[in-house]
């Protein structure tokens, strides 16, 4: 419980399992666009369910056990000492997938609050709460009692996200009032978006920035380019995120006032994003050949790429004229799998990819085979995100222009959604690659011990520098 590393370790891992579950269930869903009648009669399959447990054990039991995992090695590393608790941080583990499994268990049973990404039951809300909080304290504990005078631009974004969070998480779900866990009428929509929107922008996107300003310096071995541009895109998406929930809403009775704050900051995103883009490109300079020869900065760095092509695609989206077209179609889980796959899971096999074969001092299994994944991969997301983009500019302009009504559109659609469950079968073999090649450098690692990582790398000073 107390061995260095294995709270990082034991969430990275747990993840990793739950991502081939998540994704699977990812596969059944896509299908059932294509064969609706495929598992019809088996209630946990139900698309209504089974889309509700799919974003739940991708978002929480995949991505933030992920996220968490890979925090719990860098804010050590960043602080100059051992993680505050290592027994703290296994009982959060153990905890955080208790509460999430069981989350998931209950939506495949019907026991869900249908309100989007705050699904889980009350007391699921509990115990996320209480993990969270636990979290909050280990981290801010070892930050709190650093060695290493330097508060690095990573830790800054840790620290901000680690605190948002149980905040976005209590309102959101609106806990004070059990068991619904619910307001009543536009009051609800409008809680449940500021919290939607917000565990992207302050939970994902605010925990994962910091893994690629840490990645990025230490495998191309220059420091980060500027501390003050990483600063400006801190505070820009403190301030701009946190008002932008409405554009989810732009077509519901809300005040008009609040839709329009919502766009404005949307297209304000687009600073932070430049500073972000500009800062981590500059950083790269002199350094593209390492994309090819370090695994976890490939990941890395594509899942920068696809941040920024997410960002300008969301502020785009926000524009009233461009969202009548696309609200309500798949253009918008297009999106989701542009951020939360392509951005946020490339972040986390990557860093997973750079800290597994440290915690072990071996190197990765299956060099070859990581190649391969990322080739899969790519290739799979482009037909995967193709379908969706194609299927739901068809709906839009169909709907809006030709004023077909939906049924009608349906049979059209077929095949772009058969693009979508292909290039999904590859996304999923792909992932499964992953997972065995994490879990394979561990069971074999004392046939492929040392010398790729030598011992004092593991406590070098890190190179996210202020200039
Ligand atoms: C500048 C940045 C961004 C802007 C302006 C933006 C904008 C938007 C808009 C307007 C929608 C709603 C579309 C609709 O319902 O019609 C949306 C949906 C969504 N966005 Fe973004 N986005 C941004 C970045 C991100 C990032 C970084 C993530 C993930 C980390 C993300 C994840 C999502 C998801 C999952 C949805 C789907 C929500 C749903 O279930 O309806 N977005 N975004
Ligand atoms: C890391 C992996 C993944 C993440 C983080 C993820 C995330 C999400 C999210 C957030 C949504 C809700 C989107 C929205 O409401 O706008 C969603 C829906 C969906 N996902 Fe995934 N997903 C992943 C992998 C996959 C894979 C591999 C497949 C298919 C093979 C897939 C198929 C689907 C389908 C069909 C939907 C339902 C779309 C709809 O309701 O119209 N996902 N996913």
């Amino acid at each position: 419980m107390n061995q260095e590393n294995s709270a990082s370790r034991n969430f990275m891992l747990t993840a990793g399992l739950w991502l081939l579950i998540g994704v699977s269930m990812g596969l059944i869903l896509a299908l059932e666009f294509v064969f609706p009648d495929l598992f019809s009669g088996v209630p946990w399959l139900v698309f209504s369910r089974l889309r509700q447990a799919h974003t739940n054990t991708v978002m929480f039991a995949w991505l933030s056990g992920g996220m968490i995992g890979l925090w719990l090695y860098i804010v050590p590393r960043l602080s100059g000492r051992k993680l505050w608790s290592e027994t703290l941080g296994n009982i959060t583990m153990i905890l955080w997938n208790l509460a999430v499994g069981l989350g998931v268990f209950g939506i495949l049973n019907a026991y869900t609050q249908s309100r989007e990404y705050a699904e889980f039951i009350w007391i699921i809300d509990v115990a996320v709460m209480v993990t969270l909080i636990l979290n909050m304290i280990n981290i801010y504990m070892t930050i709190g009692h650093r060695t290493e005078p330097k508060l690095y631009v990573s830790l800054w974004y840790i620290t901000g996200t680690v605190i948002w969070m149980p905040l976005l998480y209590f309102i959101g779900n609106v806990m004070w009032n059990p068991p619904v866990g619910a307001l009543t009428g536009i009051n609800d929509t409008i809680f449940n978006w500021f919290y939607g929107h917000n565990v992207l922008g302050l939970w994902f996107t605010t925990g994962l920035l910091p893994v690629i300003y840490y990645i990025v310096p230490r495998e191309t071995k220059t420091p980060l380019y500027s501390h003050f541009l990483s600063l400006i895109a801190f505070w820009g998406i403190a301030f701009f995120y946190t008002g932008v929930g409405a554009h989810h809403l732009l077509w519901a009775p809300i005040p008009y006032w609040l839709k329009t704050i919502a766009v404005a900051e949307s297209i304000g995103m687009i600073l932070p994003i430049i500073a972000f883009m500009m800062n981590i490109y500059l950083t790269m300079r002199g350094n593209w050949n390492r994309f090819m020869t370090s695994i976890p900065l490939r990941y890395v760095v594509t899942g920068w790429a696809a941040y920024i092509l997410v960002s300008y695609q969301g502020s785009h989206q926000a524009l009233r004229s461009i969202n009548l077209i696309t609200h309500f179609t798949q253009y918008v889980p297009g999106h989701a799998h542009l951020s939360l796959l392509f951005f946020a899971a490339s972040v986390i096999m990557g860093g997973m990819f750079y800290v597994i074969p440290r915690i072990y001092n071996c190197k990765l299994f299956s060099r070859r085979l990581a190649n391969v994944q990322y080739a899969l991969y790519v290739i799979g997301f482009t037909f995967f995100f193709g379908g969706f983009l194609l299927t739901g500019l068809v709906q839009g302009t169909n709907w809006l222009h030709q004023g077909l009504p939906v049924w009608s559109v349906l049979p059209g659609l077929r095949p772009y959604m058969a693009l979508r469950a292909t290039g999904g079968i590859l996304l999923v073999i792909s992932f499964f690659m992953f997972t065995y090649n994490i879990f394979a450098t561990i069971i074999n690692r004392e046939k492929i011990v040392e010398p790729d990582i030598p011992k004092s790398v593991m406590h070098e000073k890190p190179l996210t520098v202020a200039n």
